[in-house]
C-alpha cells in the first residue's frame, strides 16, 4: 500500500490570531455571508478573496428551489474575481458560514466541486493560492496552497 499525500497547513484557535490583512479578509467574509440566499439549507456561507491589486472581492452561497441551480459561495466569488478582472491573481481566498446545518466543531471545507474550481485558479495563475478556512467555533486552518485541499487534482 502506497501512501504519498500529505497536507500542511497552520492550525489557531481562532482567527483573531491572524495578521491584521487576514482579519479584515474574515470579516468581509462574514459582512457577505449575511447576503446569503439559503433557505432550503439554513446554511450561510461567506467567501473573501484578497486579489493581488490588493482589493477585496467578496460572495455568499445562493439556492434554489431547483437544487443543482444554485452556487457555492466560493464559486460566486471566483466566478465574479475571473469575470470581471480576468488578469488579477487571487493571492487569499478566505470561507466562513453559520448555521444549525454543521455542528459548530465541524471543520468547515470546502466542497468537492469548489475544490475542483480552487484548484484550477490556483493552477492558472501559476502562483501559490493561500486559503483560510473558519469553522464555526473560531478554529481556523491556514493552507499555503489550494494544492493539500485536492489530492490527485484532475489536470
Ligand atoms: N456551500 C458553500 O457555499 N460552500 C461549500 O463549500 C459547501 C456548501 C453551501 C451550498 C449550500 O447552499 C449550503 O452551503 C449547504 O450545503
Amino acid at each position: 500500500m502506497k501512501k504519498d499525500w500529505s497536507v500542511s497547513y497552520e492550525d489557531f484557535e481562532s482567527w483573531k490570531q491572524l495578521d491584521e490583512d487576514d482579519r479584515l479578509l474574515v470579516q468581509a467574509a462574514y459582512e457577505v455571508c449575511e447576503n446569503a440566499y439559503a433557505p432550503y439549507s439554513n446554511f450561510k456561507v461567506g467567501a473573501s478573496l484578497k486579489m493581488s491589486d490588493g482589493q477585496i472581492i467578496t460572495g455568499s452561497n445562493q439556492e434554489n428551489v431547483a437544487f443543482p441551480s444554485g452556487l457555492c459561495a466560493e464559486r460566486v466569488a471566483l466566478f465574479y474575481a475571473g469575470s470581471n478582472f480576468p488578469h488579477l491573481q487571487v493571492n487569499t481566498l478566505c470561507i466562513v458560514a453559520k448555521g444549525p446545518f454543521a455542528s459548530p466543531d465541524k471543520l468547515l471545507s470546502p466542497c468537492g466541486a469548489c475544490r475542483q474550481v480552487i484548484a484550477q485558479s490556483e493552477d492558472r495563475q501559476e502562483n501559490d493560492l493561500r486559503v483560510i478556512l473558519v469553522s464555526q467555533n473560531e478554529r481556523t486552518m491556514v493552507f499555503t496552497s489550494a494544492k493539500d485541499l485536492l489530492p490527485f487534482a484532475f489536470i
